[in-house]
């Protein structure tokens, strides 16, 4: 399994001069993704403060942060990922607790922010249940949000506190450059519309052309493909997006693409939801190789097949170094890919 388990490029912001002492913040998790909090907090070289997150005989959740957070800058981390509701009230309850226990500041780090793909009424009765999250996240007491690849950037404005929204694109940049895939033997698929401006970026980077497929969904959790416009004869293609859920939209585009004269089918996508049966259908799809991130902690069984991990916990651990210090973070996403 080891070699699924990819290097990620490295990300280090002059570290002597910004190092973190564990005086100086307290990183805190819920039980969503505790690997990758112990990543980060390993990334900076602080531990893990620590919390009771549990639950009461009553189902109800109990929170105890064991140490003082008084005068601190505090993170919290935690995805909102299955359980989803459990996961977001664990955040909540442990940012009231924070607050109320007199931090500085809470700033939550959000790898995976869920309800992101309700975030407009598509018909008359709906909810804008994104919003409704933003809305409890600063009642709670968050004062900052850090995030990464929103399924909508204009969720950030559901806020009226600060919100980083990270990239994974200049990891998967580096993989594949590294591994060879770039230039014009390439070619860079977006999997629906909404994906273009991120297809566009990442083709721009592996210096190549990018195609796009036009999909609808019937109904939820489904799609159709209506359409593919580009080159993809004769190349090796590389279907980026921002999440896999049922993996129905990878795997129709995937049979798109080699209906259409693509040689090899790789994939990327940054947050691996792997819903239902997600994990067979692509193994069992003409998919050679879907690389995925950490944001939500992967099945074992998904790095056994076709998946191979890059981890974000850098990526996080210099942006919480980068608030700490007040330095920029977009600049983070500056750097050159090889
Ligand atoms: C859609 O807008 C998203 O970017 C993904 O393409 C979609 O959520 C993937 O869902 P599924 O894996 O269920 O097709």
């Amino acid at each position: 399994m080891d070699n699924h388990i990819i290097k990620p490029m490295p990300m280090v912001t002059n570290s002597e001069r910004y190092s973190i002492k564990d005086e100086d913040i307290k990183i805190f998790t819920g039980n969503s993704n505790m690997e990758l909090a112990r990543d980060i907090a390993a990334h900076l070289e602080i531990p893990l403060s620590h919390a009771i997150v549990d639950r009461f005989e009553n189902g109800e959740i109990k929170v105890k942060i064991e140490e003082s957070v008084r005068g601190y800058e505090v993170f919290v981390i935690q995805s909102m990922c299955c359980p989803v509701s459990d996961n977001i009230m664990e955040l909540l309850i442990m940012c009231d607790a924070l607050e109320r226990a007199s931090a500085t500041s809470v700033n939550v780090v959000v790898p995976y922010f869920g309800y992101a793909k309700q975030e407009k009424k598509t018909a008359g009765r709906e909810p804008i249940s994104a919003k409704l999250i933003a809305n409890i996240m600063t009642v709670a007491g968050a004062s900052r949000v850090v995030t990464m690849d929103l399924h909508a950037a204009a969720i950030q404005g559901f806020f009226d506190i600060p919100v980083d929204n990270l990239y994974a694109l200049p990891l998967f940049v580096h993989y594949y450059y590294n591994k060879g895939l770039r230039g014009k033997d390439i070619v860079v698929v977006s999997p629906d519309a909404g994906g273009v401006a991120r297809a566009r970026h990442f083709a721009e980077r592996l210096g190549t052309t990018m195609a796009v497929i036009f999909k609808r969904r019937p109904e939820p959790d489904q799609n159709e493909i209506i359409e593919m416009v580009g080159d993809v004869k004769g190349k090796k293609a590389i279907i980026i997006d921002d999440m896999i859920s049922t993996g129905g939209t990878l795997v129709k585009g995937a049979e798109k693409l080699i209906e259409k004269g693509a040689t090899e089918i790789y994939a990327c996508a940054t947050h691996p939801i792997l819903a239902a049966d997600a994990i067979k259908i692509i193994n069992d799809s003409p998919i050679t190789e879907v690389a995925i991130t950490d944001t939500i902690p992967i099945p074992e069984a998904a790095l056994r097949g076709k998946f191979v991990k890059i981890s974000v916990a850098s990526t996080f651990g210099e942006a919480i170094r980068r608030n700490f210090f007040n330095l920029s973070v977009s600049t983070l996403f500056d750097q050159k890919y090889k």
